[in-house]
């Protein structure tokens, strides 16, 4: 298997995991079994990392949806089998262009996902129903998604101009394990590129941190066993290396978290739910897992919309 077959099997572990944590009930999405029938069991602390994940990522988002009173775009990165699209339109939160990136092996199949299931297709056509499809691109409404390697600036850029993704609007970019996989010299001009080009823009990067350890390396060896070289791993450091990267690439400001500390600001009324749903036992591992993984944000804002003020605690 090759290096880019590897990284791409990750989105099958990835939607697997989320599939079964939808299923015990950590959170709602009634559009993920369109692209994942089933799934096997996975630990308690797994779907407990993915509901803080998941729930992290949209605090960061509803925030900047309502900052820019939905006259904004979105981009996820290496978006995988991910459904943000449809439960962002449920939830009346449609920003005007949501556009995912993925290896064309990855988007090949989602695109034939969607093509085949009438609950996905009627929330992302044009009022006149038309999508337009090739096997691997997919062109609807507000919703696009294009195959490029993400290392391949000139690609990407084409391919967002394709999707209709415009500078000049307010653009929130999501990376969920994903920069992980790719070189920091690739990752930091990706970065750059953005911070050059748009000016209001928000960035969510979801992925490890505290690597240098041993819990750390055990994760690296696991991967590698695999055949998935973690390149990225320079940068996820430390909470530090993950803020510089950006700051030090043309964005303004940047803060990042462990999943720990994320996990203590959730809505505790929604922590007791989800606790309640699986025994767990290891409180460590679960405690050494989430010290091991971050959400990083930043910002640049011209249009100075306030972006600076998006936290994990929107009233405080
Ligand atoms: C662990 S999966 C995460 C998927 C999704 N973000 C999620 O959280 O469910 C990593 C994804 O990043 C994609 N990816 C990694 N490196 C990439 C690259 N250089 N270009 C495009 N996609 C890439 C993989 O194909 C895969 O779908």
């Amino acid at each position: 298997m090759s290096s880019d077959d590897a990284v791409q099997s990750t989105n099958d572990d990835a939607a697997h995991c989320k599939r079964f944590a939808v299923s015990q009930g950590y959170w709602k999405d009634p559009y993920l079994q369109y692209f994942v029938k089933s799934s096997d069991r996975k630990a308690p602390e797994i779907s407990r990392g993915y509901f803080a994940r998941v729930s992290g990522v949209k605090l960061l988002l509803r925030q900047f949806i309502q900052l820019t009173k939905s006259g904004c775009q979105i981009v996820n990165l290496g978006a995988g089998f991910d459904t943000l699209y449809w439960l962002l339109q449920d939830e009346g939160l449609s920003p005007r262009n949501f556009t995912e990136i993925d290896f064309q092996g990855i988007t090949s199949k989602k695109c034939y996902y969607i093509k085949s299931r009438k609950q996905l297709l009627e929330k992302i056509a044009k009022e006149d129903g038309e999508i337009s499809f090739n096997s691997f691109d997919l062109h609807a409404a507000n919703y696009h998604i294009v195959a490029a390697d993400l290392r391949d600036v000139a690609q990407v850029t084409r391919k967002l101009h394709e999707a209709g993704i415009d500078p000049k609007l307010p653009t929130a970019f999501i990376a969920e394990c994903v920069l992980v996989y790719m070189e920091t010299s690739k990752t930091e001009a990706l970065l750059k590129y953005f911070a050059d080009h748009f000016h209001t823009a928000f960035f969510i990067n979801y992925e490890q941190v505290n690597m240098e350890d041993r819990f750390g390396e055990v994760m690296l060896q696991n991967l590698r066993i695999r055949h998935c070289d973690l390149q990225g791993v320079p940068a996820c450091r430390s909470l530090d290396t993950q803020k510089n990267r950006f700051l030090q690439n043309g964005w303004e400001g940047a803060d990042a978290v462990t999943m720990n500390t994320l996990y203590g600001l959730l809505p505790q009324h929604e922590v007791q739910r989800i606790e309640k749903l699986e025994f767990m036992d290891e409180q460590e591992l679960l405690q050494q897992l989430f010290d091991h993984y971050c959400l990083c944000w930043a910002y640049k804002d011209h249009k100075k919309l306030g972006l600076k003020n998006i936290s994990l605690v929107p009233d405080g």
